[in-house]
């Protein structure tokens, strides 16, 4: 079966992930060794600093070398996408379509560490829903579990507003495992992705999470992200089709 990691750092020199082209080879296999057959590269977009036309350009770049070299090398196939850090009013800037997950409507979304999630927030997560027709996807839900105001993005998963992500590294960690076993078991997980930076500090943990979520809640809570990956990657090649029940 195939399995799509949703959020990987893995483009050489664009941001604080792969520094050289080297790293995002090695990132890829070691990807690769773990099953994962597809990756979104995410990149950090910072509104705040970064130029939309140098960010798009260097991006393209890098992706389009990446893309060729891992071909060559039968490492996971590579899509475009963005890791986009929230400022206020998003919701309503049709602007940041263009940072959507290979021009489907998903949208890699990183709220700020620490701040309480305001009903700003939460607005604007809905418009970007309700007005702009995408469907966020909130990156390392489990970052947020302390801030005030945790519940409401959860409240936006199980509404259907939003999708939410953890990272593999969380699920093996001491420190959030039974927290990522918590969220999994509320149903407010729809992907387990890597958020992979670099090889020796930040590498992927795909097998092993799933691994620790097959042991810990069952083979089948395991089967499931891997199964909403591949929904998703479905809707990325433009191959899924909803069944059609007739009567
Ligand atoms: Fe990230």
């Amino acid at each position: 079966m195939n399995y799509l990691d949703i959020h990987a750092h893995i483009l050489p020199s664009v941001d604080d992930g792969a520094k050289d082209m080297e790293t995002s080879i090695a990132l890829l296999e070691m990807l690769k060794e773990q099953g994962v057959t597809h990756v979104v590269a995410t990149p950090h977009f910072y509104p705040d600093s970064d130029s939309i036309e140098e960010f798009s350009e260097t991006v393209k770049n890098a992706f389009c070398e990446l893309e060729e070299l891992a071909q060559k090398k039968q490492l996971p196939k590579i899509f475009l996408g963005c890791e986009l850090r929230y400022f206020s009013g998003m919701g309503k800037s049709r602007a940041i379509k263009q940072f959507a997950v290979q021009n489907t409507d998903y949208l890699l979304l990183e709220l700020p560490y620490g701040a309480p999630i305001t009903k700003t927030v939460i607005n604007d997560i809905i418009d970007i829903k309700e007005v702009l027709g995408l469907t966020p996807i909130l990156a390392h839900i489990e970052r947020y579990s302390k801030v005030p105001g945790f519940k409401k993005l959860l409240k936006l998963v199980s509404d259907n507003v939003a999708q939410a992500h953890i990272n593999a590294g969380a699920v093996i960690s001491k420190e959030d495992a039974r927290l990522c076993e918590k969220l999994i078991k509320g149903g407010y997980v729809s992907y387990l992705a890597s958020d992979t930076h670099s090889v020796v500090n930040r590498p992927p943990y795909i097998k092993q999470a799933l691994d620790t979520i097959s042991n810990k809640l069952g083979r089948s809570a395991a089967t499931r992200l891997t199964i909403k990956s591949n929904r998703l990657l479905e809707e990325i090649e433009g191959t899924y089709e909803e069944y059609q029940f007739n009567g």
